[in-house]
């Protein structure tokens, strides 16, 4: 892509109605532009971005077993109450009428709309276990939406629903998303660490939040300082294993939101237990017949009987990771993203659009880096090279060719870590090889 027609307003000022630091690179960056409180639009950088941890979200969903669906965003009123949600929802479902004043909703969550789906096609146990996945918009009429995309009315997010015959089936559907949520947020470039949450009236020990730490974040939470030296490694994952020792090593590790902590039953020694904040990214939860019990969702087992299957929601805030990777994965100068989920593999420099050596250097080696597979940002833009670096700088791209005037009188340009800050003047064949050896 050439800067030059690309659409990236990039912004030096400090917006004031940013209260922390993602909200304000991703404005700063061109990455969202807000139509209303709480509701974004994504513009190509930023898109860029929600589409990869889209991907990545997806890829690892599906190394489960889970099945890729798309239920609308637009929901019959008559399902919720049939579920006895419609009422207990509240002010935050955008609730909506229909030219034939029949009651809808904006989604803000879809057991319901998955579960009828299931009641209308599964009868029988050798249907299961099934999970089912979608990756769309909700909205929640948030009492205060903040932090930009974070807490956003319309956001994007991985829900998916399990269906199991029984408990101990409801159980290994559950472990199968703990453990792949692991390997997600790690792929990712994140430590999320799971925490204990409410089960509500259901009960056991089936709900964790996944909360990566930052000191912006919305909740206190209490952990064990070795989460905080250790990113954990979940390694190699056969889903058609036990998984139970691989939750049980992820969750004797003390870790709770504020709501939970108790420092009386903790069992943490006061100098072992940091306390900080940290932001929810995921959360899984086990409610068993709570939705299937009232809207009739049946399976018959293998004795012919039929009872309410059991059920799980496992969510993943994708609009909301954006912010949060941001948060994670700064410095000063501006956002630095982690590989997997760069907007573009490199950024190329011309620091001299006017100058023909550079220029011809520029193109060659941008056609090369593309020839060889890369997403490669070229600004070829007539603009300071004072303000072309710093663009560069801001929008975090993991590599910089930086090619000028002064390197190419004796054929170098400059190869940029954008992490490390690491520079060093080589050859252009040299430039083109780092950046081959960073696959
Ligand atoms: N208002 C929001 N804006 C952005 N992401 C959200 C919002 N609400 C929830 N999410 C994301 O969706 C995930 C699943 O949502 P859920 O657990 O149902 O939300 P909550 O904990 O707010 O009830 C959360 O872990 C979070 O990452
Ligand atoms: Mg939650």
């Amino acid at each position: 892509m050439r800067l030059s027609q690309y659409f990236l307003p990039v912004s030096r000022e400090v917006p004031k109605e940013a209260q922390i630091v993602s909200h304000r690179l991703m404005l700063r960056a061109g990455m969202i532009q807000q139509s209303s409180a709480g509701i974004y639009s994504w513009l190509p950088l930023g898109l860029k971005v929600l589409r990869k941890i889209e991907q990545i979200v997806r890829e690892e969903q599906n190394r489960t077993g889970a099945l890729e669906i798309l239920m609308p965003t637009i929901q019959p009123a008559d399902l919720w109450q049939e579920s006895g949600r419609y009422e207990d929802y509240g002010a935050e479902m955008l609730r909506i009428q229909d030219r034939h004043e029949r009651a809808m909703l904006y989604g803000p969550t879809n057991e319901e709309q998955v579960t009828d789906i299931f009641r209308a096609h599964v009868k029988t146990y050798r249907a299961l276990p099934l999970n089912l996945y979608q990756i769309q918009w909700k909205f929640r009429d948030e009492v205060r939406p903040r932090f930009g995309i974070m807490r956003g009315r319309e956001f994007l997010m991985k829900d998916a629903y399990s269906f199991a015959l029984n408990a101990d089936e409801a159980r290994i559907a559950y472990n199968k998303m703990f453990v792949s949520y692991l390997l997600t947020f790690k792929r990712l470039g994140l430590t999320a660490i799971p925490m204990e949450a409410d089960t509500g009236p259901i009960g056991g020990d089936m709900s964790h939040e996944f909360v990566i730490l930052a000191e912006t974040g919305e909740s206190a939470v209490y952990c064990h300082k070795d989460w905080l030296n250790d990113s954990l490694d979940a390694g190699a994952v056969d889903y058609d294993a036990d998984l139970q020792p691989i939750v049980d090593r992820f969750t004797t590790l003390y870790a709770v939101t504020d709501d939970k902590h108790d420092p009386k039953t903790c069992g943490v020694a006061e100098a072992d237990l940091a306390v900080t904040r940290g932001i929810e990214v995921g959360h899984i939860f086990y409610f068993g017949d709570k939705y299937s019990a009232p809207m009739g969702a049946e399976v018959m087992d293998d004795s012919g009987k039929s009872s309410a299957v059991y059920m799980g929601s496992y969510g993943i805030g994708i609009s909301r990771l954006v912010g949060g990777i941001i948060e994670a994965s700064h410095d000063d100068k501006g956002i630095i993203w982690p590989k997997s989920v760069a907007p573009f593999d490199v950024g190329v420099v011309n620091l001299k659009a006017d100058d023909d050596v550079c220029t011809t250097a520029s193109e060659a080696l941008y056609a090369r880096l593309i020839e060889a597979g890369f997403d490669v940002l070229l600004d070829d833009r007539n603009e300071s090279a004072g303000g072309k670096l710093n663009t560069m700088d801001l929008i975090g791209i993991p590599y910089q060719i930086i090619i000028g005037p002064r390197g190419m009188a004796s054929g170098q340009v400059e190869f940029k870590i954008r992490e490390s800050d690491k520079r060093q003047d080589m050859g252009i064949d040299e430039a083109f090889q780092a950046m081959m050896e960073t696959r």
